[in-house]
């Protein structure tokens, strides 16, 4: 993984630049590369972060990054509950149990719906421009990449006998973006660089002190929106120069006759600090601190930052020969019609998903956020579905990869905005439903909005939403194996959220049943018998994706009880014991034979939808496969792809990830194949319906998840060694440093679709039990296996194929 490094400081003296690269070492794997500019196309800027930080490389001539900072959004909170929803709530509820849907769609949308229907929507920071006063025309040997190992990205090109290079380094130690522009010889950079933002410009600045080290500064100061208390940010580039002069032309700051250019770049916001001079002490904290320590020792540690993340997987599917020594745009354009010849893609795909979710998402103290819709990455001021966090499954999407493929601590911003959420979702649960506990629909914000967004019935009364993330951090702890997070984090938001189903569910046909709810995104056409017959709606009781949620939560709960010594006794444990015995099971509908997806074997309207609601528990859930209910799993996923699902890039992944579960290593192949057939954009971001369409990254982390999924899983308490592995098409390759549940980090080379060798770390020790692709006999350090070996913590036990 090195080599590449090595090999570019080899090559950069040659040419005279440092960070100047020839296309022909990219590693197909590694390297997204482009041998054009990006033009005004977003999609095919190169995307970096420091996990708050974002920016894009359109690598122009005139080089235009589009600057993010994660907590500029587009207002303060606002209360949005309505307030007729806890008067309704009944009514509503009573009609749907006596069949009269339409007419208690109707009432939950007057009465329940927010107002505003939206919370806040995800904003651009600034625009940095870069001219260097060169021509289009006058350009040759133009390379521009992203390294995915070391989470940076280049552009290099030669103009007018000179090698230029501009070298781009999000640094999550540091806190900020660093980049460097260069050029061969002597004296031979020029640039005039400025910041600009189109909205709510506060005040800008370019100041040139003269004769100190600390540099030149352009300012820019904004606000994202009239209101009092929208976001304020304070935003600011220090420059430092290695020769030549630096002066203000009052709307930028112009260089020449430089060796070479460094650039700090940081924005801090009203989201973390309490008053502007708080923000601008730390924005001047960041910037001094980089630019004494130099370009150099900024790159290096934020290098070391990102690759002890990026590191811990290797992946190796296969090599790709010529096909995978393209430029990214070429291999994209030939797997459409060979996607067998191209496995490095894949490859790359794997590792995109990683760095584009280390890029995203970090832990930046208290406050840290999320990867959004679109990560951290938007030039729009009304991004496609506000940018938000949507937590009807997009939001969980993105962290699906987290923890198998060995990066837990990315999730942090997770749960520091459900921290934000809860006195937000406290406040929804009393104010709309009369409950205690904690309520969330499908979708969030910075401030952790809790109410309902939108207004249609198979969308905004979804009351699920916590349930759902309680069950991420659940994971989190199986993964781990960190008590202190299950006691501090699992335990009180676990209770929380049970708090409120206690209250809120209501008996139904014998079972505690959730409702008004809904099955994501989908409507049902209202059969005869209820009202009114014919018509398409999407409110309901006895939702099964809703039981699913509460069976894993109320299962939680007493998982949990276990693990901190409590007894069944506790009346904690006991009530969640109660509660989980009462909720229906899955039901199976006479006439299809499949995964029901609502009270009753409705019609669809949508036999391709893109939600595959009812499969949660089969992903990322567990509790669908079972000898009965897998057979019934698979007849609604294979008739739902039929008929046209996966038609977004992230229904796609979501695909990917349940044939894996169904041990189906071909179709979960196949599909990821297809994935990237369709969906990528030519930065290989995920897209909504193909390049042309928004942009949505949820499907490039699914993907990569999905892609972990087929060589190891750990669902049900056996770590299983290439459960779905597409032997035909992928017979030989290796994986290293994927995570099994029970902290246990396991590697595996294969041939001839066959185990080779296998390896399991453990990292906390305990009970390992394994499982070799198809039930295959095995031996652990060399000794038949028989059965779960108990494991001491630090050790690693080599898996081979008995002889
Ligand atoms: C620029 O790079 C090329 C290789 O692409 C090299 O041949 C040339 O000598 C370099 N020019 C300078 C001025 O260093
Ligand atoms: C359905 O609800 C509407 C509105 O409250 C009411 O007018 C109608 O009588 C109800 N019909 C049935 C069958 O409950
Ligand atoms: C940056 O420029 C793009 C057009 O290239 C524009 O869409 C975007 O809104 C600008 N960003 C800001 C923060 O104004
Ligand atoms: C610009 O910044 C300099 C140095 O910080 C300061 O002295 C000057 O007042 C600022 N000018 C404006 C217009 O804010
Ligand atoms: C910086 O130095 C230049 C050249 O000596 C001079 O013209 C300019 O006024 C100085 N600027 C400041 C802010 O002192
Ligand atoms: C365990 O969880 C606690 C609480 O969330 C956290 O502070 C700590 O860093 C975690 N330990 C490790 C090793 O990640
Ligand atoms: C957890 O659930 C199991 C199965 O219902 C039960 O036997 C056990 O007592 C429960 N444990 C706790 C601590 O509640």
């Amino acid at each position: 993984m090195q080599s590449f490094f090595s090999f570019l400081v080899g090559i950069s003296l040659l040419n005279g630049v440092p960070g100047f690269a020839l296309a022909a070492g990219f590693d197909g794997s590694r390297f997204a590369w482009y041998t054009s500019e990006s033009g005004e196309d977003f999609k095919s800027s190169v995307p970096i972060g420091n996990g708050r930080l974002g920016a894009t490389v359109f690598g122009n001539t005139i080089e235009n990054l589009v600057l993010n900072e994660n907590s500029v959004w587009s207002g303060p909170w606002e209360d949005r509950v309505n307030p007729a929803s806890k008067a309704a709530l009944s009514r509503i509820r009573s009609m749907l149990v006596a069949g009269n849907i339409t007419s208690a769609g109707q009432l939950a949308m007057s009465s329940l719906a927010g107002n505003p229907t939206s919370p806040k929507a995800y904003q651009p920071l600034v625009n940095m421009s870069f001219d260097f006063g060169h021509r289009a025309s006058g350009i040759s040997s133009y390379t521009r990449w992203l390294d995915t190992f070391q989470g940076t990205a280049g552009v290099s090109y030669t103009h007018g006998g000179v090698n230029y290079s501009r070298e781009f380094v999000p640094s999550h130690p540091h806190g900020v973006l660093a980049f460097r522009f260069s050029a061969s010889g002597k004296g031979n950079l020029n640039v005039k660089l400025s910041l600009a933002r189109q909205k709510s410009v506060i005040s800008q600045n370019f100041t040139v002190r003269n004769g100190t080290t600390s540099g030149h500064s352009a300012t820019l100061a904004a606000s994202s929106g009239q209101a009092n208390n929208a976001i304020t940010f304070w935003s600011e580039a220090r420059v430092v120069n290695s020769g030549g002069t630096v002066r203000s032309t009052g709307d930028g700051l112009s260089v020449t006759g430089a060796d070479y250019l460094d650039v700090y770049f940081d924005a801090e916001t009203s989201y973390r600090h309490r008053d502007a001079a708080s923000a601008q002490a730390e924005l001047k904290r960041k910037l001094d601190a980089a630019s004494t320590a130099g370009f150099t020792v900024v790159r290096e540690t934020a290098i070391a930052d990102f690759t002890s993340l990026m590191g811990r997987v290797k992946l190796n599917l296969g090599t790709s020969g010529s096909a995978g020594t393209q430029p990214t745009p070429a291999r994209l354009s030939n797997f459409k019609k060979n996607p067998n010849a191209d496995p490095q893609l894949v490859a790359l795909m794997f590792n995109f998903g990683r760095q584009q979710l280390a890029a995203s998402s970090r832990d930046t103290g208290p406050l840290s956020l999320p990867a959004n819709l679109q990560g951290i990455w938007n030039r729009d001021y009304s991004p496609a579905w506000q940018s938000k966090y949507t937590i009807n499954i997009n939001l969980e999407m993105n962290y699906w990869p987290a923890l198998v493929t060995n990066m837990a601590e990315v999730q942090k911003p997770v749960f520091d905005l459900i921290s934000v959420a809860v006195p937000r979702a406290q406040a929804v649960a009393k104010s709309m439903y009369g409950c205690d506990g904690i309520v969330m629909h499908h979708n969030t914000d910075l401030w952790g909005d809790s109410a309902p967004v939108d207004k249609g019935t198979p969308y905004t009364v979804w009351p699920m939403g916590a349930a759902w993330l309680s069950s991420d951090a659940m994971e989190h702890y199986r993964y781990t194996q960190n008590q202190t997070f299950l006691r501090t984090t699992v335990w009180p938001l676990l209770q929380k959220t049970a708090a409120f189903y206690y209250c809120y569910l209501f008996s139904w046909n014998g079972y505690w049943t959730a409702g008004p709810s809904l099955t994501p995104e989908h409507a049902f056409v209202v059969p005869r018998g209820m009202q009114e017959a014919g018509r398409s709606e999407g409110l309901d009781v006895s939702i099964e994706m809703d039981n699913q949620l509460l069976r894993e939560l109320f299962t939680n709960v007493n998982q949990t009880c276990a693990a901190l010594g409590l007894s069944a006794d506790d009346p904690d444990c006991a009530k969640a014991n109660a509660y989980r015995s009462k909720i229906q099971p899955p039901r199976v509908g006479p006439k299809r034979g499949e995964i029901q997806e609502w009270r009753a074997e409705y019609d669809e309207t949508e036999a391709g939808h893109r939600h595959f609601s009812n499969l949660w528990g089969l992903y990322p859930g567990h509790q669908l496969i079972t000898p009965e209910l897998t057979k019934p799993a698979k007849r609604f996923l294979d008739r739902r792809m039929s008929s046209g699902s996966g038609s977004t890039g992230w229904s796609r992944a979501w695909a990917v990830n349940l044939y894996a579960r169904l041990l189906e290593g071909d179709s979960a192949w196949r599909h990821a194949q297809q994935l990237i057939q369709k969906f990528p954009t030519a930065n290989l971001w995920n897209s909504d319906s193909g390049p042309g369409s928004s942009f949505q990254i949820d499907g490039n982390f699914g993907l990569t998840a999905g892609i972990a999924e087929m060589l190891v899983q750990s669902h049900g308490g056996v770590v299983h060694l290439l459960p779905a592995l597409p032997r035909t098409v992928v017979p030989e390759g290796s994986v290293e440093g994927l995570v099994a549940r029970g902290n246990f980090v396991v590697d595996a080379k294969w041939k001839a679709g066959k185990l080779t060798e296998g390896k399991v770390l453990a990292r906390s020790g305990g009970r390992l039990e394994v499982r070799v692709q198809g039930g295959d006999k095995f031996q652990v350090n060399g000794k038949p296996y028989s059965g779960p070996v108990e494991t001491k913590a630090g050790e690693v036990y080599v898996i081979s194929l008995a002889v």
